[in-house]
């Protein structure tokens, strides 16, 4: 609430005028389910007290202005008519974009001035990015009473994020920041777009370890994957590895060049962990819980091979924190970024503790701590 009431305090301040509308949209934590999401499969995600606030007002004319507090309060301006892509200020194209989107659905929407502000990590995988583009679009269906869903949100920030961005992600982050519910975590099917939510126990926070190791390569990496996991798809003639079984894949074997069959043997037995892991969340098995997170970390690091030594770290030594009472893995796209960890609330005391005492000695580095909950996506 303070952050909302700040935001609105400094729009007016700057522009002279209030805001009609402050909207905010959260960013995402991934519980389990990873590079799952494209592969038409399933994630476990949960929206979390990091997000991004937008304080907006209608113009007459057809002009957007929008002023990113984190930036010194750099301003962009550009007209409905004529949205391109900049190469100076890559932050405004998430707006661009999203607009442009936004266009292609409602053609008469008319000119907005914006005034941003986030607090989600930016680069640690806990989706700056799809918060920044819901809350627009939160933002614009609020001033304009636009029905739109939190569904359509996320298609509408997934397209501006893809076509114009230009990272070829799947739905699962817009579509949590949009939908996510306070208190639980979010099994999602990314063919159906169908969803249900598994409340996080009683006793449990979440807690994020950021390696703050610079992501390198992410982009490439991560398309690289992609078209490994559709090469494999295509081999079975199906639309996505959603449609292949373990044993069809197993029956392939020989044939498979091996690295396809190591990348594709992940997203099948990652659905099943992610399915099972939503029923544990529900039954309070921490036990299955624990083993499940452990499996999908081992799975990204040695089938998928997107982890880092240093979330490897992190992991090792978390997991001799919790045992099988809570669980962790790496969690995201990888190549850097964060780990997530269940943890019941009293190891979180000493899961801080044994991170600040082996991290840094061993890499040289600060990791940041972060204890979250989960909230409410925009459009709940
Ligand atoms: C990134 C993408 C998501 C998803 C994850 C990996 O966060 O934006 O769509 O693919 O990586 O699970």
């Amino acid at each position: 609430m303070t952050v909302n009431l700040d935001i609105s305090s400094m729009f007016a301040e700057y522009f002279s005028f209030t805001a009609e509308v402050v909207v905010h949209a959260p960013g995402r934590v991934n519980l389990i389910g990873d590079h799952t999401d494209y592969n038409d499969g399933f994630v476990l995600p949960a929206a979390i007290n990091f997000g991004t606030d937008i304080a907006a007002r209608n113009r007459n004319d057809d002009l957007v202005r929008v002023v990113a507090v984190d930036c010194d309060n750099e301003i962009e301006c550009f007209e409905l008519s004529n949205i391109q892509f900049s190469d100076t200020s890559m932050w405004s194209n998430y707006v661009r974009g999203t607009i442009l989107s936004l266009l292609n659905v409602y053609p008469d929407l008319h000119g907005v001035d914006l005034m941003v502000k986030g607090n989600v990590p930016q680069g640690a995988g806990l989706s700056s990015s799809a918060s920044f583009e819901i809350a627009i679009v939160k933002a614009l269906a609020e001033l304009n009473q636009l029905p739109i869903n939190g569904i359509q949100a996320a298609l509408i920030a997934q397209s501006a994020e893809r076509d114009f961005v230009g990272c070829n992600c799947g739905i699962m982050d817009q579509l949590v920041s949009a939908c996510g519910i306070q208190g639980h975590a979010m099994l999602l099917d990314c063919d159906s777009l169908a969803y249900e939510h598994a409340p996080i126990p009683d006793g449990l926070s979440l807690v994020i370890v950021n390696t703050n190791v610079k992501r390198t390569l992410v982009d490439s990496e991560y398309n690289l994957r992609r078209e490994q996991c559709e090469a494999v798809a295509s081999h079975f003639k199906v639309k996505a590895l959603r449609d292949v079984t373990l044993e069809q894949l197993q029956s392939e074997h020989s044939v498979l060049p091996a690295v396809l069959y190591r990348r594709a043997r992940h997203v099948i037995s990652e659905n099943t962990r992610t399915i099972n892991a939503h029923s544990a969340l529900a039954n309070k098995d921490m036990k299955t819980m624990s083993r499940l997170m452990q499996e999908s970390h081992h799975s990204l690091r040695d089938d998928f091979e997107v982890s880092t030594p240093e979330l490897n770290f992190l992991v090792e030594i978390i997991n001799k924190v919790l045992g099988n009472k809570g669980g962790v893995r790496m969690t995201g796209g990888g190549f850097g970024g964060c780990v997530v960890a269940l943890t019941p609330t009293e190891l979180v005391l000493s899961t801080v503790r044994a991170v600040e005492e082996h991290y840094q000695k061993e890499y040289g580095l600060e990791p940041s701590i972060y204890q979250c909950s989960a909230k409410n996506g925009a459009f709940a």
